[in-house]
């Protein structure tokens, strides 16, 4: 044990992009739980000023397997959340680097959980690994997939994988099928969902909006909080309760882009929407509506706290300058 974490008690934990839109609120709230020095974010760019001053911070490459081995070894990692990816939308534009990324990054730290030189894995999946044959409404935990996705093949394969590491290896690798995430703290980039983060910024500053998804579009949705609350639920659970080791649902609330803007309106009576949908309709038409997260509620007690209301009361709050 190096003088480092001699005196520590919680073991180092491993944040691979921290910098990105989950991994920026998931570094605050470990550094909040345990402490700034045992929580070392790492990202192949650099953060924002809070991110940077509040503790360790590594410039690292997630599909770099001897610089995250060094990485490992000096700060006797003990737990890794891999944050690095490349979203739906992103991923249709460069399916090959999508796949080195988040496929590589993965095999990374499966490998070296099999190897012993870290004991626990958070790796998130997507309601990206639903496909256009899935269920659509209250899409069950075991169902048909067949993602359409450039990003949602990746996902599916790594929930294969994790699965596959934790039967042969037991590999303690746990992982939730996030929807789409709203927050104010770092702005999303390249996903499907990102319109209903772009939607407050727009409202706040132009009073109007116009939307790449038509206006019927619903799909799974959450609060930033919400989804930091359950992956840390989800981590500190007794290994028993956890029955599933590819990817759980998880569900908060869903909407589309028009209840989205009237929930918007009844605070802003005159922000205006309109709707021009791209490429990404495409995607967001193959995946679900809404997801049937109750294996999440009964193996480790998960029950989401935002609905759209709140949500856009804290999004407008936090936005306005
Ligand atoms: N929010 C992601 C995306 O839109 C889905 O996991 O790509």
């Amino acid at each position: 044990m190096n003088s480092f974490n001699f005196i520590l008690m919680q073991k180092p934990i491993l944040i691979l992009g921290a910098c990105g839109q989950i991994g920026t609120e998931l570094t605050y709230a470990l550094r909040e739980k345990h402490g700034n020095d045992v929580i070392i974010a790492s990202d192949i760019r650099e953060g924002n000023e809070h991110l940077m001053k509040s503790g360790p911070f590594e410039l690292l490459d997630a599909t770099d397997y001897n610089a995250l081995e060094g990485i490992i070894a000096y700060y006797e990692i003990s737990e890794v959340y891999l944050m690095a990816a490349m979203l739906s939308a992103t991923a249709e534009k460069f399916p090959m680097r999508a796949w080195h990324l988040n496929m590589n990054s993965l095999f990374n730290v499966l490998n070296l959980a099999k190897e012993q030189k870290i004991d626990k894995i958070f790796w998130p999946s997507s309601i990206a690994v639903f496909g256009p044959n899935t269920p659509v409404n209250n899409t069950p935990q075991n169902t048909i997939m067949e993602p359409t996705t450039v990003y949602g093949i990746s996902k599916q394969s790594g929930e294969r994988w994790c699965h596959y590491y934790h039967k042969k290896y037991g590999v303690d690798v746990r992982s939730v099928r996030y929807p789409g995430l709203i927050s104010y703290k770092t702005m999303p980039g390249g996903g499907t969902t990102d319109y209903a983060i772009e939607i407050f910024h727009s409202a706040l500053s132009k009073g109007r909006y116009t939307c790449f998804l038509n206006k019927d579009t619903k799909l799974p949705m959450m609060f930033m909080d919400d989804a930091i609350r359950a992956t840390l639920q989800l981590m500190e659970s007794n290994a028993t309760k956890i029955g599933i080791r590819s990817s759980y649902n998880l569900s908060a609330m869903s909407f589309t882009p028009q209840e989205i803007a009237k929930s918007i309106q009844r605070l802003l009576p005159e922000f205006e929407m309109s709707y021009a949908p791209d490429f990404r309709q495409d995607i967001a038409d193959s995946w679900p509506s809404s997801i049937d997260d109750s294996k999440a509620r009964s193996d480790w007690g998960w029950q989401p706290g935002f609905n759209l209301e709140k949500t856009t009361e804290i999004m407008l709050e936090n936005l306005k300058t």
